[in-house]
């Protein structure tokens, strides 16, 4: 997990820009950035997005939290410093996939401020849209798909984000959506326009 890169490490240039390969796709890339608890919704939207974005011809890919911790991640447990990195590897991955022109929905709970900062320096300001999924934690913690609010309570998941964890929500994200609140066909519209128009 070291920050430095190796001195024996020299960068490559390649003969293809990224601007040739968005092109060649049609569409500008960026990366939506979904943050919230675990229940507010993420995952739900993050796959119906892709869905949605592939049937009207983009390319795109889902990055989600379990799915990442299954492969790349899964060396990496809930600690502040464990979860940093998840999200700074996530970040280079997004920023990697973002420069071979794909659209990359990012659903991770990233409960601390300073990590989803990183991550929007890593990615790029431009093409990092942060979106807050403010499900209240009383609507995620009843709908408890995985029942892990209900260990976390009985005390048998350590540093549960939202019972053991804190989580820090945006102060000014792109989009907040509340899925208690909002249809799904709404809060996708609303995803997808934050989008810049094709060209
Ligand atoms: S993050 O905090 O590092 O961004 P991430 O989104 O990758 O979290 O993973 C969250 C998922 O891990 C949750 O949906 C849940 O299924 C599972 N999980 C297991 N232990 C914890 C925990 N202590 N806190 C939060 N989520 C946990």
């Amino acid at each position: 997990m070291s920050e430095r890169v190796s001195s024996n490490a020299v960068w490559h240039h390649g003969h293809v820009t990224s601007g040739e390969r968005a092109a060649l796709l049609g569409q500008q890339p960026a990366t939506f950035w979904l943050t919230g608890l675990s229940g507010a919704g993420k995952s739900t939207l993050a796959f119906l997005l892709e869905r949605e974005l592939v049937d009207k011809g983009r390319a795109c890919y889902v990055l989600d939290g379990d799915n990442v911790r299954h492969g790349l991640n899964r060396d990496l447990g809930f600690s502040s410093t464990n979860r940093s990195e998840n999200i700074r590897r996530i970040a280079e991955v997004a920023k990697l996939m973002n420069d071979a022109g794909l659209i990359v929905i990012a659903a991770f709970i990233s409960p601390y401020r300073a990590d989803r900062e990183m991550a929007k320096e890593i990615i790029g300001a431009d093409s990092f849209l942060e979106v807050h999924l403010a499900t209240p934690i009383e609507v995620c913690e009843q709908r408890d798909v995985k029942g892990m609010y209900k260990k976390a309570r009985a005390g048998l998941i350590a540093d549960f984000t939202g019972v053991s964890a804190p989580y820090e929500a945006p102060e000014t994200p792109s989009l907040e959506i509340d899925t208690s609140r909002l249809s799904r066909e709404e809060a996708l519209a609303q995803l997808i326009g934050l989008l810049p128009a094709r060209k």
